[in-house]
């Protein structure tokens, strides 16, 4: 594996986030818990997500109960959460899964699924399902552009990013990878600071070893 993700899996195998949709000690999480929380993740923080996903799995625990449920019931338990199209496409989706006996493993499926753009099909492939998918939101493009002193503007550079993010992400663990990114780019590689004496990849980061790694990513004027 190569350094960086060695790194990035050590330091997170004792600063992972305790969050209620992970599974310590290696074992994979329930594709429904994984989809669900990352649904309610789109657009919204770990904060203010955690006691709505507690809130759903206590009332819907099963993929199949979500589906049984009338979309009302759904949409109101969903309130405060914001962007609802989100909680609509959650009860097209929970239904298409249940129809078809389980998940999709693979990102190509998952993301013919309502609801279900680039980054949430390869979050779940890599999360739930231990494939090798590579999941790129604004945090992991925060570090990746950090880590690597990409000097190019975003959106411009987006492309050249996720390339940079595929070829860290390893073969295994790839589910682990992205979380680490993120709790990495949420807790120390931060849009406002850079708490690089606490960062497991400080010694490799070429932002930081240009002395101002917060000026990245750069973004393109408006
Ligand atoms: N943001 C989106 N998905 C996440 C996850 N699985 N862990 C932490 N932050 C996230």
């Amino acid at each position: 594996m190569d350094n960086t993700a060695q790194a990035l899996l050590d330091w997170y195998d004792g600063h992972a986030r305790d969050l209620p949709w992970r599974v310590k000690g290696g074992a994979r999480p329930d594709p429904y818990r994984v989809w669900l929380s990352e649904v309610m993740l789109q657009q919204t923080t770990t904060a203010a997500v955690a006691p709505y996903f507690n809130k759903f799995v206590a009332r819907w625990p099963t993929v199949d109960a979500l589906a049984a449920a009338p979309e009302s019931e759904v949409m109101a338990a969903w309130a405060g959460l914001g962007y609802y199209s989100r909680a609509r496409n959650l009860v097209a989706c929970a239904r298409d899964v249940a129809a078809r006996g389980g998940f999709p493993e693979n990102e190509a499926e998952l993301r013919k699924l309502p609801g279900l753009g680039p980054y949430t099909a390869a979050a779940i492939a890599a999360i739930a399902f231990g494939q090798r998918a590579v999941v790129v939101d604004a945090n992991v493009e925060r570090v990746v552009a950090r880590l690597l002193a990409i000097e190019e503007p975003l959106p411009g550079v987006r492309k050249a990013i996720r390339a940079a993010a595929d070829a860290i992400t390893p073969e295994n663990r790839a589910g682990d990878f992205a979380q680490a990114m993120m709790d990495l780019g949420a807790t120390i590689c931060t849009a406002r600071d850079a708490k690089c004496l606490l960062c497991p990849l400080s010694s490799q980061c070429r932002g930081r070893a240009t002395g101002d790694p917060l000026r990245l990513p750069v973004k393109a004027a408006k």
